[in-house]
């Protein structure tokens, strides 16, 4: 898609819009906060409590949106929330995202991810007004055969760990959800249409979880240590957070003006040959940034995460107009850049956001 016609898209499709958007005050909710904002959208969030040391926090987001800090497993609040906002928009974001974490506390992570998933999609049915609704799985809800064969939005799904098989379990809540009460047979009478996201895995500024290897790459950097590496051959299908966010914008644009094309899954991911193993992604690193080694974690005994992973999108490609911008290698650099620039001039970072926002609609 040409990008002014992608700018003046968004600018329509969202200015002025009411835009429900959970999962406000993480990594990809803060990034996405930011570009709503800047598009004109009215946003009310819906997450907990951001962390001190976060991207919500570098974008001041509490004056970007009407922040409720609550959880997503309070059912009654949820449906308050959503019902007295009145929504053009809900973009459900928020979620238990970690892998190893998953192993940790399984049973919340199916409560927050499933559960939470069904409790947005229970309010929506009480909405007595027009609402595109864009649910953010991942990649990970495809049984993983470990094969170099790309998943297709098609193929069967799956999860061999708790986070996986919770977003898999969203996904059969979802599509449930999408015959049983908001049917496109219907669609006259009910006016919703709902989506699902499947990304691949993010990276960009403002990331600090734990387990994630930009945030241990960037905190080694910054202190001249070594990397600690626990997967070095794995592959997965890495992206700059702009990529996808600016996939669920743009679906919910498409989505409202065609909701019978455009109900359904999508993937979104890089070009196959950007996916790297963890190794490459490392060693990419280390040469943007101009120093720094890593180190292998041996020995230690780790739960199961999958080895390869790759996406299909075929079908955004063609169906959606959507494409990945950057290269694996513009993603890394983009995402030091902005941890570097966070380093040295904290008090500009969110100028630099913005800023990063608009190098990549001008692409
Ligand atoms: N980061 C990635 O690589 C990646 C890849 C694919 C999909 N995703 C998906 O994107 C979404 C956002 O991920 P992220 O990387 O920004 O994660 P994050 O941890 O930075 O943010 C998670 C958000 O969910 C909120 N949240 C968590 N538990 C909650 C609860 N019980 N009640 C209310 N809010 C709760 C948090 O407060 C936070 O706002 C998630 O759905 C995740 O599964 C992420």
């Amino acid at each position: 898609m040409e990008n002014v016609v992608m700018q003046e898209e968004f600018r329509v499709t969202y200015q002025n819009k009411r835009v429900f958007l959970t999962g406000h005050t993480g990594f990809k909710g803060s990034w996405m906060l930011c570009w709503l904002n800047s598009l004109g959208a009215i946003v009310k969030g819906y997450a907990l409590q951001a962390p001190k040391e976060g991207l919500y926090t570098d974008i001041n987001g509490d004056a970007l949106c009407q922040s409720v800090i609550a959880d997503i497993r309070d059912q009654k609040r949820v449906k308050d929330e959503i019902l007295a906002f009145q929504p053009d928009f809900i973009f459900h974001l928020a979620a238990q995202p970690l892998v190893r974490c998953s192993y940790e506390i399984p049973a919340e992570t199916f409560e927050v991810n499933a559960l939470g998933t069904v409790y947005v999609l229970d309010a929506v049915q009480h909405l007595q007004k027009p609402c595109t609704v864009i649910m953010i799985t991942t990649d990970k809800v495809y049984e993983n055969k470990e094969w170099h064969y790309p998943y297709r939005e098609n193929d069967r799904l799956g999860g061999y760990d708790p986070y996986s098989a919770s977003k898999a379990t969203a996904e059969l809540v979802i599509s449930s959800y999408r015959s049983s009460f908001f049917n496109l047979d219907k669609y006259h009478e009910h006016q919703k249409v709902i989506v699902s996201a499947r990304a691949g895995n993010v990276i960009g500024g403002g990331d600090w979880s734990q387990d994630r290897i930009i945030p241990d790459i960037v905190r080694a950097l910054q202190h001249g240590l070594s990397i600690p590496v626990r997967n070095p051959h794995a592959i997965r299908p890495w992206q700059h957070v702009l990529e996808p966010i600016s996939g669920y914008l743009l679906l919910g644009a498409k989505a409202t003006l065609e909701p019978l094309s455009y109900s359904g899954a999508w993937n979104f991911g890089p070009q196959l040959e950007d996916c790297l193993n963890v190794q490459t992604l490392v060693e990419t690193a280390i040469s943007i940034w101009g120093t720094g080694d890593y180190t292998v974690i041996t020995g230690i005994d780790q739960p199961h995460e999958a080895g390869l992973l790759k996406l299909d999108i075929s079908k955004t490609i063609n169906e959606l107009g959507w494409k990945p911008k950057y290269n694996s290698h513009k993603a890394i650099q983009m995402t030091l850049d902005w941890f570097k620039h966070s380093s040295e001039n904290r008090e500009t970072i969110s100028e630099f956001t913005e800023s990063q926002i608009s190098e990549y609609m001008q692409l």
